[in-house]
């Protein structure tokens, strides 16, 4: 399996990790397991949770299944929304307060069931905590062994730079794909200037760039979709032209949409490691196929041109989460 370096500590992973995440009902725990270890064995070696996926049932489920692979794999998770260290009851909005940190990754190396966090991201930023004393405590945690790197999400470059002034960040997860393009103007600049890898999150557009949703696709009643504006019914009719125009060009490559989006994003630059999320075993297949599609520089230029001269319907999150996003 092809490896990438995200940033300039050595923080080594393959090219394709796993979103752990999942949505609406959670999966059934043991078919989860397989389905983590399935891509373990198949040589995925970079696995994203967050304490907020359940909470905090998801990373109960990837320190189960990742035991055996300890020492071999590469686990993420993020800190940083309002949850109960011990009850795991969200209260509402962003927690990044240096004791909340310290209790929040006390509870993640049980769950993990490992000494130390491989990666450990800030989930979102919080403008009520100066990005200094986060960079701060998670260098303190470095320091004491209990974690190996630094990571933020959706953060502006404005966080990006103060935090990596104090604390060297090895990654940044945020949404970037073929229909939310937004990284491009100042974040990607930004992390190659700083030497920062970059893991795009919801890289097939959560599901949708895969083809296999259309207006009709009915969400089970937990399922966040339900609230973001561009899975909206009218949305998605409109956004359909865009997975059309991809879907042609998948099938003249004898490629599947999935492996596109994902060999597009690879194509993009040698330190960008996507994580799409999947429960189903041929999908993992499917889509860890992308690596072995090999885009010829034209190609690379008409999927591009095909997503820019898009105008995606609707926004990527409901407005209250839109706001928590660029800080
Ligand atoms: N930092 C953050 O704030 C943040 C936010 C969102 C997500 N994330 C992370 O990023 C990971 C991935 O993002 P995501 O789950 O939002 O979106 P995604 O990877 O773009 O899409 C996942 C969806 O696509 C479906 N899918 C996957 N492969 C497919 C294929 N080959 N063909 C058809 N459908 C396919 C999955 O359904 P099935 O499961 O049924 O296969 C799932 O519903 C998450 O697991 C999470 O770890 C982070």
């Amino acid at each position: 399996m092809e490896k990438r370096l995200l940033g300039k500590a050595g923080l080594e992973v393959s090219a394709l990790g796993l979103g752990c995440m999942g949505y609406g009902e959670a999966a059934d725990r043991g078919a989860m397991i397989s389905l983590i270890r399935g891509a373990a064995e198949r040589g995925v070696t970079f696995f994203d949770t967050a304490e907020a996926y359940g909470p905090f049932r998801n990373e109960e489920v990837v320190g189960e299944a990742l035991e055996p692979f300890r020492g071999e794999v590469v686990i993420a998770t993020k800190f940083g929304w309002d949850i109960d260290p011990e009850t795991g009851v969200h209260k509402g909005g962003v927690n990044s307060r240096p004791a909340q940190i310290k209790r929040a990754v006390e509870g993640m190396l049980k769950r993990l069931r490992v000494d130390c966090i491989d990666l450990l991201y800030q989930h979102r930023v919080d403008p009520d905590v100066p990005m200094e004393d986060v960079a701060g405590t998670v260098r303190d945690l470095i320091r004491e062994g209990k974690a190996r790197h630094f990571g933020l999400s959706e953060a502006g470059v404005g966080s990006i730079r103060r935090a990596h002034a104090v604390q060297p960040v090895s990654a940044l997860q945020s949404e970037y794909s073929l229909w939310t393009r937004d990284p491009e103007q100042d974040v990607i600049p930004l992390l190659e200037e700083l030497g920062i890898g970059f893991v795009p999150f919801s890289p097939l557009g959560k599901g949708f760039l895969t083809g296999k949703i259309d207006e009709n696709t009915k969400f089970d009643s937990s399922d966040f979709r339900n609230r973001v504006p561009r899975f909206s019914e009218d949305a998605r009719r409109a956004n359909q032209l865009l997975v059309d125009r991809l879907r042609e060009i998948a099938d003249r490559k004898g490629a599947s949409s999935a492996q596109i989006a994902l060999a597009w994003l690879l194509a993009r630059k040698p330190w960008i490691v996507p994580i799409p999320g999947t429960r189903k075993l041929e999908r993992l297949d499917e889509n860890l196929g992308a690596l072995s599609l090999r885009l010829e520089e034209g190609e690379i230029e008409e999927i591009s041109q095909a997503s820019s001269s898009f105008k995606v319907e609707g926004d990527r999150y409901p407005e209250e989460f839109m706001k928590l996003s660029g800080r």
